[in-house]
């Protein structure tokens, strides 16, 4: 039997708009998580994708007179090409469209209505149209339905309900007996703070003659699935549910997602949902806050609006990608604006990283005919470098394991300025002035130390920037780092005699 897989998720994204920072976010938040543990050499499967039907796709194609059909394939691409601008390492796509995915999702109801997990019942009541689901007056604030239902209707109608509330306690004692089974922790608190209410049953169809975008039900015609039972079923359709292959993927290990889609969604619908089937639970949900945009819809200068993503393009995949992982504490909000953007990238990866690179390959082509030297002095200098390394390299191991990817950044380029001061101190622009051959062994001792300390640091920040990181090691004549097996992260000679790069500009100023 092969090993397991470490699998993991994204949520799949509505297909009735363009991409938006929300959804970029969340696939480099995912896919930093699956480089890492592929460094740390577990085998990954990688999914993301996107919700294809239901009424939120029916309504945006409606408006623009096309068939919904055609409005996911217009925008299918649209989130596949956003993968590849960030350099997203998704091993799979899923469509909820897809045939594989409608087959399990045919396979699950009938085998639910079968066992009696499901039933049909008449509801009268209201009806939130925005949030596409039935709604009751206890929702109301002060006499008024929230702004979040939009537009709320009457109505009766003869529905299918899968039996949730028989679930609760069941899901209330899982809670209780796996702590972490959602991070950060304070959101399982909420969970269990909506579960201390009785939960009422899922109505899971939607009758054709008002909704017919969406996969029929089995043993009923006359309707189709309610989207969010069809949408969480592609975590298990697209790793071949029902095939033998399925146990080396699923259960998944972690689900990222955003705060938003919790409760009920992915905490309460979805457990339970795999409960009822007799499908193993998924390890763990990861849940991460979300970006803001109060000023960001302001420009640098001209007042005109800026798109997030517009950074992709002009600033790359990698500086995007530092971005959002550095300034998100995951599980908390962020706010996303130009100026952080820009000071980000001039600050850290400009000033600190793009200079040490620069000035590296400078004074290793005027001073040592391109070549790595000999580091032979291990002086005070030398060794508060390398310890500075060794607690760099053992506390942010632990961040990333914890997912704290801002904190691990900070420390990183920590490490970063240490080597920048360590060049200060050295000064091997003034010892190159000088005859001594003392100070010619000191000169050839800090370029090779500039470089070790450079060559460890690009490879902590792999899972982040992913191209930059590749992109240093080549200049020091290096392979990209696939693995992180405990020799690469050892303060070593290994560069000596390595031929140096050609002087590039990683970071170009913006104009
Ligand atoms: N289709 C559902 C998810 C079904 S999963 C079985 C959905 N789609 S969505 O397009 O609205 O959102 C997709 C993901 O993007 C969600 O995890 C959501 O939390 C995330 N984000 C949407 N806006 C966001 C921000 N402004 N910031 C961060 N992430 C946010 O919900």
């Amino acid at each position: 039997m092969e090993m397991k897989q470490f699998y993991i998720t994204t949520a799949i994204d509505y297909a009735n708009g363009a991409p938006h920072l929300g959804h970029a976010y969340e696939k480099v938040l995912t896919d930093v998580v699956a480089r890492y543990r592929r460094m740390m050499g577990d085998r990954v499967h990688f999914l993301t994708g996107l919700d294809e039907h239901g009424q939120k796709i029916q309504q945006t194609a409606d408006r623009a007179g096309r068939s919904a059909q055609e409005l996911v394939d217009d925008v299918a691409p649209q989130f596949k090409n956003l993968c590849k601008r960030l350099e997203i390492s998704n091993d799979d796509f899923i469509r909820t469209t897809e045939e594989r995915h409608k087959a399990v999702v045919s396979r699950i109801l009938q085998d639910l209505y079968d066992k009696g997990e499901i039933y049909q019942d008449t509801y009268e009541g209201y009806y939130s149209v925005r949030q596409e689901q039935f709604v009751t007056e206890k929702e109301q604030v002060n006499g008024e339905w929230p702004e979040l239902f939009g537009e709320v209707i009457e109505i009766s109608e003869t529905n299918y309900f899968f039996k949730l509330s028989k679930y609760q306690d069941w899901l209330i004692e899982y809670l209780e007996a796996n702590p972490e089974f959602i991070f950060p922790r304070f959101r399982q608190k909420q969970v269990v703070e909506f579960l201390k209410n009785p939960i009422n049953d899922l109505c899971i169809t939607r009758p054709v003659e008002r909704l017919s975008w969406g996969i029929p039900m089995p043993f009923d015609p006359g309707y189709v699935t309610y989207v969010w039972f069809d949408a969480l079923i592609n975590y298990i359709s697209a790793v071949g549910f029902g095939e033998d292959s399925f146990n080396q993927t699923w259960p998944a290990d972690y689900h990222v997602i955003g705060k938003d889609i919790l409760v009920p969604s992915h905490s309460v619908y979805w457990p339970i949902m795999l409960k009822a089937s007799g499908i193993e639970l998924p390890k763990h949900l990861l849940v991460h806050g979300f970006w803001m945009q109060s000023g960001a819809k302001m420009s640098k200068s001209t007042g005109e609006a800026v798109d997030p993503l517009d950074m992709i393009d002009q600033f790359g995949a990698d500086a995007f990608r530092y971005f959002v992982t550095r300034e998100m504490n995951v599980g908390q909000d962020s706010e996303f604006s130009v100026q952080l953007f820009l000071s980000r990238y001039t600050s850290d990866l400009g000033n600190d990283l793009g200079n040490l690179v620069s000035r590296l390959l400078n004074m290793g082509s005027r001073y040592c005919g391109g070549l790595i030297p000999e580091a032979t002095l291990h002086e005070d200098p030398e060794a508060e470098l390398k310890a500075h390394w060794e607690s760099t390299v053992k506390e942010v191991l632990e961040l990333y394991e914890g997912f704290q990817f801002h904190t691990g950044l900070d420390k990183t380029f920590g490490f970063i300025r240490g080597i920048n001061r360590y060049a200060e101190i050295r000064a091997p622009w003034k010892l190159a002035k000088s005859e001594e051959p003392a100070d010619r062994e000191t000169l050839k001792t800090s370029l090779a130390t500039m470089a070790e300390g450079l060559r460890l640091a690009v490879i902590l920040l792999k899972p982040v920037m992913p191209g930059i990181s590749d992109k240093i090691l080549g200049l020091l004549d290096e392979k990209p780092a696939d693995r992180w097996n405990p020799s690469t992260l050892v303060w070593d000679d290994r560069l000596q005699g390595n031929t140096l790069g050609e002087k590039v500009i990683l970071f170009p100023r913006p104009n």
